[in-house]
Formats: C-alpha cells, sequence, structure tokens
C-alpha cells in the first residue's frame, strides 16, 4: 500500500465556504473503490485528501483526475512528496462550464460531482447518455459532455434556452471546433408546442451529442419519446432565484414538482441508471424525497457516505444530493 494526496482545486474551498473537504472525501469514497483510509491530511498548511491504494492502475489514475476538485496528485513516502502525472480525462476544455456566469447557476465542481456520483452507480456501459430535464443553462449538459456523454435536457425558461443556444454556437465557432449547432421549431400535431437546440461536436475519437428541448420537465417522456437514458442528473429548483414552475407560480418547495417528475424520469430510465438529484432540503426533507423516489421503483443508496453530502450554500438554501438507481428486471428461471 501507498500513500497518497489529492490536492483540491484552490477554488473548492471558495465554492463550498470551507465543507469542500468532506464532500469530496465522501466522493471518492464512492467513486475509487480502490482507495482506502481517505482523510484529510495537512501538510506544510496545505490541506489534501489522503488515501491509501495499491499501485495506481491507468483506470484507477482516470478516476482520480475525474473527481470534481482534482488539482494535483502526489504519492507520499515520509516527508517526500512526488508528483504523480493525472492523465487529461475531459473531452473539451473546461471553460464550456466556467465561461457562463448568471444567477442561480449550480456550481460547476457541485455539477461535476453529482454527476461523478450518479454514474458510479450507474451499470450500464460508457459512453452514457445524460438527462437533464431542468436544465437551466445547461451546466449540467456541459459537463457531462466534458466528461464524455451524450447530453439532453427540458428548460421551461425561453431565455435560459436562447442564451445556451447562444452561448455554445458562439463558444464552439471560436474554439474552432468541427461542429454543428441549430435551433428547429417541434411541431406536435401540426402545431408549435416549441424549440429544440441540437449540437454535434465532431471530435477525433467520436462525436459529442447534446439535446436541448424548451418544455415542462413533466413531459420530458413525450419530448423524447422511446429514448431511455443511463442518467438522469439535475439540480432542482431552490425556491428562492428558480422557482419551481407549477403552472406559472412560483414555489418555495419543489414536492409537487418532484412528484410529478420523478415518475417520469424514472421512465425514460434504462435499468441499470441511474438517478442523481439535487435539491434544497430546507423545502423538502430527505426521507421525503426518498420515498418519492422508492414509490417510482427505483433503489435509493443510502447509509454512509451517500449521507455526508449535506451542506450550507447560502442562509435559505442546504443542498444535499440523493440518487437511485432503476433495479434490472429479475433473471427469469
Ligand atoms: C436550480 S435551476 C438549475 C440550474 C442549472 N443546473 C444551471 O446551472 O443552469 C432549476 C431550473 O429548473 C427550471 N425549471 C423549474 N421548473 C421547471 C419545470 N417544471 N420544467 C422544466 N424546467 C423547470 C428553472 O427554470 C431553472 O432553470
Amino acid at each position: 500500500m501507498s500513500s497518497y494526496l489529492l490536492l483540491r482545486n484552490p477554488s473548492a474551498n471558495r465554492v463550498y465556504a470551507g465543507e469542500a473537504a468532506p464532500l469530496t472525501a465522501a466522493e471518492l469514497e464512492l467513486t475509487a473503490p480502490f482507495a482506502s483510509e481517505i482523510e484529510q491530511a495537512s501538510v506544510a498548511g496545505v490541506d489534501y485528501l489522503a488515501f491509501a491504494a495499491d499501485n495506481l492502475s491507468r483506470d484507477d489514475l482516470r478516476i482520480l483526475a475525474s473527481q470534481s476538485a482534482a488539482f494535483a496528485l502526489f504519492r507520499r513516502d515520509g516527508d517526500a512528496l512526488y508528483p504523480v502525472t493525472l492523465p487529461r480525462v475531459d473531452l473539451l476544455d473546461d471553460d464550456l462550464v466556467t465561461i457562463p456566469k448568471y444567477q442561480g447557476k449550480t456550481n460547476e465542481q457541485f455539477t461535476r460531482l453529482l454527476l461523478n456520483v450518479t454514474l458510479a452507480v450507474c451499470t450500464r456501459p460508457a459512453p452514457f447518455r445524460v438527462l437533464d430535464p431542468m436544465a437551466g443553462r445547461a451546466t449540467t449538459l456541459s459537463t457531462a459532455l466534458l466528461a464524455g456523454c451524450d447530453a439532453f435536457g427540458v428548460e421551461s425558461d425561453d431565455k435560459a434556452f436562447d442564451a445556451t443556444a447562444a452561448f455554445y454556437k458562439t463558444y464552439l465557432r471560436r474554439k474552432r471546433l468541427k461542429h454543428t449547432a441549430d435551433v428547429a421549431p417541434v411541431r406536435r400535431d401540426g402545431r408549435s408546442i416549441g424549440r429544440r437546440l441540437d449540437v454535434r461536436i465532431k471530435l477525433e475519437r467520436r462525436e459529442l451529442i447534446a439535446t436541448l428541448f424548451t418544455g415542462d420537465a413533466r413531459d420530458s417522456g413525450s419530448l423524447y419519446g422511446k429514448k431511455r437514458f443511463d442518467a438522469v442528473v439535475t439540480d432542482a429548483p431552490y425556491g428562492v432565484v428558480h422557482g419551481a414552475g407549477s403552472g406559472g407560480k412560483r414555489s418555495r418547495t419543489p414536492a409537487k414538482l418532484l412528484a410529478e417528475t420523478i415518475p417520469v424520469w424514472a421512465g425514460q430510465l434504462h435499468p441499470g441508471g441511474a438517478l442523481g438529484l439535487s435539491w434544497n432540503t430546507l423545502g423538502l426533507p430527505r426521507e421525503d424525497l426518498a420515498t418519492l423516489l422508492a414509490e417510482a421503483g427505483l433503489d435509493v443508496q443510502q447509509g454512509g457516505a451517500w449521507e455526508r453530502f449535506a451542506h450550507r450554500v447560502d442562509s435559505s438554501i442546504r443542498r444535499d444530493l440523493i440518487v437511485a438507481v432503476k433495479p434490472k428486471p429479475a433473471q427469469e428461471d
């Protein structure tokens, strides 16, 4: 066994106002089965996430490089630290996620963490198709694309849709990436019901696909039809900046919206797929959300590190995350 120190990106501490350490430790525990003895460590006044592991394989290094706050890795031998090169795992530059700035944006590192822990329990083969049915201005969609997933979304706010479409078009052109990015009307029974953005990014190794519909999260099933997803990853409205849209009214709690949408999203998952949700616990207790997920036939991940993600965002938001898996049908004898 060797000892390792993972240096967190300095911004992690700003973003989570001192709560980054336990969150990133829980993320490592759930996503890196090869790591043991995970704990905080301080060397010469700098904080690290320490863990023990046998010789790290290429796959292990890829998992470490994908951690939401990964910055640098060292092997520790007594007082000496030896740098270990982390591979580049993202398929696109991270400014795809960091450039857009707006009120109500889910922070990028937390979004990566939510995606990582959700995909960690998905038993489907990669590359994954990820759906965010309350996509905002596409933080989850862009994070999923970076991580090599195809990304699909629904968003009820036309302005957020317009901003996303404009941003992708400008960004992809400026980066000189081979791509198409088109907005088209969506028609059902001869009448227009909204719009869709379709993006294709042609990379050397593969083509990444993103689609975003205008519309209601409750209609995600009818908008995407027979398409099934490996993961649903979404940050629910907090009832502060973004109300939970229910017929134009804003609600302080997303309970009603989630009660109506979770069964729809569960139906859009492949068996073996996973649903990861972050929400404001001040509007909806964890147990109530776990009940909604269980009633939709999903297996909620509970106990241990799964229950160590709650953290303060501000005086009116205490955010937590919950992940549930769609069971595979029992094998017939
Ligand atoms: C917390 S924000 C997600 C922000 C997003 N992750 C981002 O960083 O841009 C929640 C989003 O859900 C959207 N929303 C609320 N109710 C909705 C509904 N019924 N259907 C679809 N989207 C909805 C809001 O417009 C908002 O953009």
